[in-house]
C-alpha cells in the first residue's frame, strides 16, 4: 500500500522532544520510518521518549537551545557522520508576562528559546555541511494570530515565527529547502496545564469552550508536521497550517 506520508531513509532533528508536541511528533516520525536526533534540555525525559521510538539508530542531545553561540557546535556533533533532512522546531516556552512585568530579561529569554534559536537552526540547515536540502516545520501558535492575557511576548514570538517562515521559504527555496509552521490551538500538553495553573482551573473551561472541537491532542499536531515534512507535501512552502479545532475561523 502507498503511503504518502513516509519518511524512510530521512534524519530529522525534533527540538522539544522531552514532552508533550514534540515528543509525540518524535513517536509519529519514527513510526514513518524516520531517523531522529531529539534535542532538548531534560535528559532522563529525552531517554523516555527515545525508548517510545520504533526503530534504530536514534539519537539524543540534551542541550539548552538559549544557548544560542552554542548551537553550531551542537549542530557540528549531530551531524559529525551523517546529514539531515529536517528539522522540527517544537521547542517553547510559555511564562505569563502581564505588561507592568515586562523587562528587557523576559524579552530576551522568550524571543532566544521561541525564536532566535530557531532561526540559528535554519542558518546552518542551509549549509551544505550540514543538509543537502529537506523539510523544516516550526511549531507556532494560534497567539500569532490572536492574543490573550499576559502573553504579548509570547504571542509576538509566534507572530516572529510565522513572518520569517515566508521570507525563509523564498530564500531557500533554491537550496531545495521548504520552510512551513503549523499553528495550533490549545493542545493538552505540560504547557497547558501550566499556563491553566497559573489562570486558574476554571480557565481551562473557557479556553475549551473556544474551540469548536475541544481541545487538540499532541498527535493533531504531530500529524501536520510529519505531513509537511513528507513529499506528500512538496509543493507547499512559506504556509502556516492551522491545527485548531476551529478557534480561528470565529
Ligand atoms: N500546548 C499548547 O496548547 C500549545 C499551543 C500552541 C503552540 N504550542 C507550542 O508547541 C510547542 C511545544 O509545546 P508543548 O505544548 O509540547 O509544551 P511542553 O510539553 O512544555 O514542551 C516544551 C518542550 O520545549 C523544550 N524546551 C523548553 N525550553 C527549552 C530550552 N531552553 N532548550 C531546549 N528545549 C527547551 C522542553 O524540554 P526541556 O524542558 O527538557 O528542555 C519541552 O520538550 C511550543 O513551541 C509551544 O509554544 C503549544
Amino acid at each position: 500500500m502507498i503511503n504518502p506520508m513516509e519518511l524512510t531513509g530521512k534524519r530529522i532533528l525534533v527540538t522539544g522532544a522531552s514532552s508533550g508536541i514534540g515528543q509525540n511528533t518524535g513517536i509519529l516520525l519514527s513510526k514513518l520510518g524516520a531517523e531522529l536526533v531529539l534535542v532538548a534540555r531534560n535528559n532522563e525525559r529525552l531517554q523516555e521518549t527515545l525508548s517510545m521510538l520504533n526503530g534504530e539508530a536514534h539519537a539524543s542531545v540534551s542541550f539548552d537551545l538559549s544557548n544560542i553561540d552554542d548551537i553550531k557546535d551542537m549542530m557540528d556533533y549531530i551531524c559529525m557522520d551523517k546529514k539531515l533532512d529536517g528539522v522540527v522546531y517544537s521547542a517553547g516556552i510559555a511564562p505569563i508576562v502581564p505588561v507592568p512585568s515586562i523587562n528587557y530579561n523576559k524579552m530576551l529569554e522568550i524571543m532566544t528559546v521561541n525564536y532566535f534559536a530557531f532561526m540559528e537552526i535554519v542558518k546552518l540547515f542551509s549549509k551544505r555541511k550540514y543538509s543537502n536540502g529537506g523539510s523544516i516545520v516550526a511549531v507556532s501558535s494560534v497567539s500569532s494570530y490572536a492574543g490573550w492575557r499576559g502573553a504579548s511576548l509570547y504571542c509576538g514570538s509566534k507572530a516572529a515565527i510565522d513572518g520569517s517562515i515566508r521570507a525563509l521559504a523564498i530564500e531557500l527555496s533554491n537550496k531545495g529547502i521548504r520552510v512551513n509552521s503549523v499553528v495550533p490551538s490549545n493542545i493538552k500538553t505540560k504547557m497547558l496545564s501550566d499556563v491553566t495553573q497559573y489562570a486558574g482551573e476554571e480557565e481551562l473551561d473557557v479556553i475549551t469552550a473556544r474551540q469548536p472541537l475541544g481541545l487538540g491532542n499532541p498527535d493533531d499536531v504531530a500529524n501536520a508536521i510529519a505531513f509537511l515534512l513528507s513529499d506528500a507535501a512538496r509543493f507547499i512552502t512559506g504556509s502556516s497550517l492551522v491545527v485548531d479545532g476551529g478557534y480561528l475561523a470565529q
